[in-house]
């Protein structure tokens, strides 16, 4: 079980402190939004690469951006150990992951809440990490959903036949009050943004978290 805090949550004016204060984190989980795929506007690549040179830590980068054919690869480059595209977003998905890939990154998929998982079972051969978002992407602390719970679990099963490498993670709306459900589901990678940098001990946050969804999976 990972927690990827979301830096969406963190003080922007502070990234380096705000990272050396969650030690705990698995990965840091980046949300790049483009105003485009989302009607909010973060950070870019500048940014991913000064923060690749102030940590260590597995950058989980989250590109809620049009046309990430075109603009993903970058940030394999830039050193990110995972890239994950909107498939609603890729023209050529299968061709994308294998760009990620052989940049030298983890190639993962991302899913809107109505986006299903079905059509793309095929692609899972391709891919590293399928991520599920639990509230529409643009914007943290927002209210979890529970109707993608189903699609959970079904994209968790579909994991187990390829051989069950490939990592499920949730993104918005992960606290202590729904990390279990995910888990349950059979999430084991979890983005966490407003509950972590929201709360008093950031880093013991993460700790909590993580054990309850390890008790709950
Ligand atoms: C939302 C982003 C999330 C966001 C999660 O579009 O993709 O990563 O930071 O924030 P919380 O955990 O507050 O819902
Ligand atoms: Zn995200």
């Amino acid at each position: 079980m990972r927690i990827n805090p979301s830096l969406l949550s963190a003080d922007f004016a502070n990234l380096q402190s705000e990272i050396e204060g969650i030690p705990s984190a698995d990965g840091l989980h980046v949300d790049v939004m483009d105003n485009h795929f989302v009607p909010n506007l973060t950070l870019g690549l500048p940014v991913v690469e000064a923060v690749r040179k102030v940590t260590p830590k597995l950058l989980d980068i989250h590109l809620m951006i049009n046309d990430p054919d075109r603009w993903a690869p970058a940030y394999a480059e830039a050193g990110a150990e995972s890239v994950t595209f909107h498939v609603e977003a890729a023209t050529a998905p299968v061709k994308l992951a294998r760009d990620l890939r052989s940049a030298g990154a983890k190639a993962a998929m991302a899913l809107r809440p109505a986006t299903p998982i079905e059509p793309y079972a095929d692609l899972l051969g391709e891919l590293d990490m399928v991520l599920i978002m639990t509230v529409e992407p643009g914007f943290g602390g927002q209210k979890f959903l529970d109707l993608c719970l189903p699609k959970i679990r079904r994209t968790a099963e579909l994991i187990k036949k390829t051989g069950g490498t490939i990592a499920l993670e949730v993104d918005g709306g992960v606290s202590a009050e729904t990390i279990e459900r995910c888990a349950e589901a059979g999430a084991n990678t979890f983005v966490a943004g407003s509950a972590v940098f929201g709360a008093d001990d950031p880093d013991a946050m993460i700790n909590s978290l993580r054990s309850q969804a390890e008790s709950a999976g």
